[in-house]
């Protein structure tokens, strides 16, 4: 099982999912006993990062959606993975929309417990859905959370609200990732949604533009940009989640010491997701 499946999506627009789901596994708390962890692109829309990161959108989700059909092992999961500037591993989902939605409608009917097994007892999972949809409920509805990204204009807000309130989830399950600024306070927000917190992720455009491939981060602005201080503070609640969930499972708890894989830097050679081998 892997320690914690987190999805990240979208009620509408492009609020800055795959910037804070890229963002997350860069600033993940890891450990030897901790890796960072996996991210797997699963927008029916349309995947970005192979794109942005000028990699082929092969192999990636179509291969592990042919693959989930049967089981997927570590090994299976090794190999539809992909490695970023900065040591993020990624399932890249495919850029077209028609392949992407067959991929993802392949695989999110019984992804989550592939992933979970693939993944053996070592990492995470991020999946990046996007815009929520029909086709990703199943993941959806696997998750340990589910990190709701939205601007914070009210029109953005309404879109969210409608999102949660027809998700039907349990209230602890949900989180509200709020990007840029927004004209209502944060307690507010959280009490007419319904959701169990609400994280503000400032606007940072020099971060998103490293966390894009646009640009290569300097390791001295990095660990003291605006954004990068913000999702490694959610990156240790996230694995605070996880803790909790090994606590209970009787795994090892021996505090992770926080380090930041910037994008642009040597990326670091072997995968360590924990058990994908
Ligand atoms: N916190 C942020 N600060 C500044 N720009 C951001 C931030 N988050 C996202 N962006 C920018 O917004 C655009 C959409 O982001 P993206 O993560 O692709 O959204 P989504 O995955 O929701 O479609 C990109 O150009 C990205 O660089
Ligand atoms: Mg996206």
């Amino acid at each position: 099982m892997s320690r914690a499946l987190v999805v990240i999506g979208s009620a509408k627009g492009s609020p800055g999912a795959t910037t804070l789901t890229l963002g997350l596994a860069a600033c993940w708390p890891t450990s030897a006993r901790r890796p960072r962890p996996l991210v797997v692109e699963a927008d029916p829309s349309g995947g970005d990062v192979a794109a942005r990161f000028e990699l082929s959108d092969s192999p990636g989700l179509m291969e592990l959606a042919a693959a989930a059909r049967r089981a997927v092992s570590a090994r299976v999961l090794g190999e539809c993975v992909q490695l970023l500037p900065g040591g993020v591993h990624v399932v890249v989902g495919p850029t077209g929309a028609q392949q992407a939605a067959a991929a993802v409608g392949l695989f999110a009917g019984n992804g989550a417990g592939l992933l979970r097994a693939g993944m053996g007892s070592g990492g995470s999972v991020l999946v990046d859905v996007g815009r929520l949809q029909a086709e990703t409920s199943g993941l959806v509805a696997a998750a340990d959370r589910l990190l709701l990204v939205t601007r914070g204009e009210v029109d953005a807000l309404a879109h969210a609200a409608a999102q949660v309130a027809q998700l039907s989830l349990p209230r602890g399950r949900v989180e509200l990732a709020l990007v840029g600024p927004s004209p209502y306070p944060l307690a507010e927000i959280r009490k007419s949604l319904g959701v169990q917190r609400v994280h503000q992720v400032p606007w940072d455009s020099r971060t998103a533009h490293c966390l894009a491939g646009r640009t290569a981060a300097s390791p001295r602005r990095w660990r003291t940009a605006p954004l990068v201080r913000t999702v490694t503070d959610l990156a240790w609640h996230l694995e605070a989640l996880v803790a909790q969930n090994s606590e209970a499972a009787g795994r090892d708890l021996t505090k992770p010491t926080a380090t930041s894989g910037v994008p642009g830097q040597a990326a670091e050679k072997s995968w360590e997701g924990g058990g994908v081998r």
